[in-house]
């Protein structure tokens, strides 16, 4: 979870001389940047370097990304007529750098190591074009979301198809497996998630059904709608720290697969933390099959890299113990 930025000395260097969409631009840097965990960390699949805006430029949007802040956007959308201008993305002219990127990360890689692809969710991204930047009550969106349903469902599918043809792309190129990042639903009502949400995040599992990767569905403080976003579509569901993971699995049904969820903050903390924190993941989940241990939200900026690589050492070691 956002392994392949920010906090990786490597990564900042590279920083240091290119923005991050100049670097999200630039295949063969994209390409090292998402590298450089596998060979630094040791963790055991790659993460696509990209941004969840990029595929919106295609769209016809205009934004920054500000440092701390995330994305801010030039022209967003403030009624039916702004919705009706946004275009349809074609992949391969709008984000032929992300297409390149992930052939050479794919050239790159050991064969045994997954790269996984993303893009953000139609609501997630949503809020971003509604708000103009991040939001602490996302009232712009909700208001929009419950006065204006014919700009809403319109901005919605949009949103999804343009995401279901960038997926496709992603998987031609190479990608083994996809993330749909719904980072801010949790803001939402379960009533809420599945009469506004669910129908557009599930059209795009739908949609990926044929090209046969695993799909891992993603939020954060989604605690009262696990059963939603997994009736919306994923074989994976992504889930935070704010639940116990044996109690979020329970909810969701075991035929489901489950990833997450130590604090990410955690990180921040000395190894007996880290390891008592890890532990209480790997403990509630008994082995089970189909868990991928992972943080539940991103990286934090200044989380030290030995931190980072002592954990992934102490997860690899304990979960050979289990599964012998
Ligand atoms: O592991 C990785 O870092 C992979 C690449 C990646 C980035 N963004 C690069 C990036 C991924 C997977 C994302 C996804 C993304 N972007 C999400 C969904 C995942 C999540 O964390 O919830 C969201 C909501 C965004 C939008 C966005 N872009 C935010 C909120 C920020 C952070 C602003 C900040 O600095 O606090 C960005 C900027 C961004 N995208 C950075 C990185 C590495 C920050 C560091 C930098 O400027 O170099």
């Amino acid at each position: 979870m956002r392994q392949a930025g920010r906090f990786l000395p490597e990564y900042r260097k590279i920083r240091e001389k290119h923005g991050i969409i100049e670097i999200c631009k630039n295949p063969e840097l994209a390409a090292e940047v998402s590298t450089q965990p596998v060979e630094i960390l040791g963790v055991d699949a790659a993460i696509l370097f990209a941004d969840i805006m990029l595929p919106l430029e295609g769209m016809g949007v205009k934004y920054k990304i500000n440092e701390g802040l995330g994305p801010v956007i030039e022209n967003s959308i403030e009624n039916f007529q702004n919705v009706l201008a946004l275009t349809a993305l074609d992949p391969n002219s709008d984000v032929p750098y992300v297409l390149e990127a992930v052939s050479i990360i794919k050239k790159k890689l050991d064969p045994h190591v997954p790269l996984i692809g993303f893009c953000g969710a139609p609501f997630t991204l949503a809020t971003y074009l509604i708000e103009g930047h991040a939001t602490r009550d996302f009232s712009k969106t909700k208001r929009l979301m419950y006065s204006d349903s014919k700009s809403w469902q319109l901005l919605m599918q949009k949103i999804s198809s343009s995401m279901v043809s960038y997926l496709k792309a992603q998987v031609k190129s190479g990608v083994d497996a996809v993330q749909l990042f719904d980072s801010w639903v949790g803001c939402l009502s379960p009533e809420d998630y599945v009469k506004y949400v669910l129908p557009y995040s599930q059209e795009i599992f739908d949609q990926l059904r044929d090209t046969n990767v695993p799909c891992i569905h993603f939020g954060t403080g989604t605690s009262e709608i696990l059963e939603k976003m997994k009736q919306a579509g994923g074989h994976v569901i992504g889930v935070d720290w704010r639940i116990p993971i044996d109690v979020a699995w329970q909810k969701l049904g075991f035929e489901v697969a489950i990833q997450g969820n130590l604090d990410p903050a955690v990180l921040l903390g000395d190894f007996s933390l880290i390891r008592r924190k890890a532990e209480d993941v790997l403990s509630r989940v008994a082995g089970r099959p189909g868990h991928i241990f992972n943080l539940g939200h991103g990286l934090l900026p200044n989380t030290p890299q030995k931190n980072v690589i002592e954990l992934v050492n102490f997860v690899h070691e304990r979960t050979e113990e289990t599964s012998t």
